[in-house]
């Protein structure tokens, strides 16, 4: 009896203390995981909650911000890179005849009566940009270069490729680009 007791009363305060250790370990457990469950829940709830602000900024953000960029960005981008394609380069009774002019970012030449040629007014030798049209040639102020009115070729200083040319051609009163 005294065995049996010590036995049992060994088993019990055995798994006493592992019903003890387990139930500690569960309820530790289950707290932690309540606790985790409960601030998934909070954080749920919070989510849940901000849906309201989150749907009225979804609301809001796309409207303003979606219709400025697209209009503003093709425009843009439309007029930009369009000015080229059929845009008037000069009045053609302002380009002297076997002279030139400079107008915004080309140099318009005729150099016979009734032909025109326009080439870009960055010089090809270190970038300055061409500054007049005299004598014939095309002239850079930084180094001296010299390009002809008629194929935009180099014909003194030291420039070695010739302007880049824009082809061109008279619609009406004006010279466009082709
Ligand atoms: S950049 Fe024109 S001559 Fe040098």
């Amino acid at each position: 009896m005294t065995d049996v007791l010590t036995e049992t009363e060994a088993g019990t305060q055995s798994e006493g203390q592992g019903f003890c250790c387990s139930k500690t370990r569960r309820a530790v457990l289950l707290g932690a995981a309540g606790a985790g469950a409960t601030a998934v829940l909070a954080a749920c709830g919070t989510d849940t909650t901000g849906t309201n602000p989150n749907g009225s900024d979804f609301a809001a953000d796309p409207e303003p911000a979606g219709s400025t960029g697209a209009d503003a960005g093709g425009g843009s981008g439309g007029d930009s890179g369009g000015a080229a394609g059929g845009a008037t380069l000069a009045l053609a009774a302002d380009v002297p005849s076997g002279g030139g002019i400079i107008q915004g970012d080309y140099v318009i030449t005729q150099p016979t009566s009734g032909e025109y040629k326009a080439f870009s007014k960055i010089c090809t030798h270190q970038g300055c940009e061409v500054n007049e049209v005299a004598d014939g040639t095309i002239n850079c102020p930084c180094h001296g270069a010299k390009f002809s009115i008629t194929d935009g070729s180099p014909t003194s200083g030291p420039a070695q490729k010739a302007l880049t040319e824009t082809q061109v051609k008279v619609d009406g009163d004006n010279i466009v680009a082709a």
